[in-house]
């Protein structure tokens, strides 16, 4: 098929080179992750970190995760701790993200936090960006590659349409294969879940050998993670449906519904990681095919099914 998109590229050794080269500029580039597509730059450059809050007209209230190669490139900016040690041994490089506490000698411009005396940092296992983080002196912001208060990207066709020519260079490898965003738990205290994930609490429980608790809200500061709506379609998502109007989109789980126009189906064999990967991806083709309306069943509440009744919770608040 041929690329319409005059801002996707394929990786290779020349694009690689290219988006370091934009990246050491003070450029924004959009990359694949292992669970969504980011928008990174430079978190030691004002100018790298003003571009991503413009682009994705985000408050900059809501701090960003810093990205980093491996935990020696981590410690000096901020505080590992034990608990860190356990997960990062467990789960890392990978899909889980750490608040720890920000040294007073780091380098992170100050807004990349929302100047809070925690950073979110994270180790991710794309070869893409792990690539990159290899060859640069410095670590990546990267939120999520979509419009503040949109469903985060999973391929470069999805970063090219939320952004279209405002951002010169994006590298397609694919499409993410987990499809939500990393686990954010805070670990500068008691460990508390912030974000949930495809890395489940019932997972983490047994690593630290506690009982996590998820927060509900964010008491320190507002953000659009935390925030009520988020994640959002733009057209109404309505949860827990049994019946539904049959003009209207019914997002479906389990091998009990058939293959219907406008039935959308996360995953016929109940895989709970299957439907996390196909939820954002069917939100988008939804709102696509100009459907009005979102009906989604009751999706099992435990494990991975907790990241995904959150993204659609969010998603569904108006
Ligand atoms: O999977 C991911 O985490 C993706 C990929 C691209 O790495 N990134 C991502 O970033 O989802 P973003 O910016 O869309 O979400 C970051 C979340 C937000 O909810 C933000 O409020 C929270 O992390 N966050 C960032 N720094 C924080 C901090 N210091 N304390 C608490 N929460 C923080
Ligand atoms: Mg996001």
């Amino acid at each position: 098929m041929k690329n319409i998109y005059s801002n996707i590229f394929s990786f290779n050794k020349k694009t690689l080179h290219k988006s370091i080269t934009n990246l050491k500029k003070g450029n924004v580039v959009g990359l694949p992750t292992e669970t969504v597509y980011g928008l990174a730059g430079n978190a030691y450059s004002k100018k790298s970190v003003n571009k991503i809050y413009k682009l994705k007209k985000r408050p900059k209230f809501n701090p960003l995760i810093v990205h980093y190669f491996n935990y020696k490139n981590a410690e000096k900016e901020v505080v590992l701790n034990d608990n860190f040690f356990k997960l990062y041994k467990k789960f890392c490089p990978g899909p889980i993200t750490f608040i720890l506490k920000k040294r007073i000698k780091s380098k992170i411009q100050s807004f990349v936090t929302a100047n809070l005396n925690t950073v979110a940092v994270r180790f991710p296992s794309h070869r893409v960006v792990r690539s990159i983080l290899k060859k640069i002196d410095f670590p990546l912001a990267m939120p999520s590659a979509n419009l503040s208060s949109g469903v985060s990207p999973v391929n470069a066709e999805n970063v090219a349409d939320e952004f279209k020519k405002n951002i010169k260079l994006i590298i397609n490898d694919g499409k993410s294969k987990i499809g939500i965003e990393s686990t954010v738990i805070d670990l500068t205290g008691k460990p508390k879940i912030l974000r949930p994930g495809i890395i489940s609490p019932e997972i983490i429980n047994k690593i630290l050998k506690t009982r996590i608790n998820i927060a509900r809200k964010n008491l320190k500061f507002k953000s659009p993670g935390m925030l009520k709506r988020h994640y959002s379609p733009g057209i109404p998502v309505l949860l827990n449906q049994k019946t539904f109007n049959t003009k209207h989109a019914f997002i479906t789980f389990g091998k009990k519904y058939k293959n219907k126009k406008n039935y959308f189906n996360l995953s016929k064999k109940s895989n709970l990681k299957e439907a996390a990967s196909n939820l954002y991806e069917t939100l988008r083709k939804i709102k696509k095919l100009k459907f009005k309306k979102i009906y989604v069943v009751k999706i099992p509440n435990k494990s991975i099914g907790i990241a995904i009744n959150d993204r659609l919770k969010r998603a569904s608040h108006e």
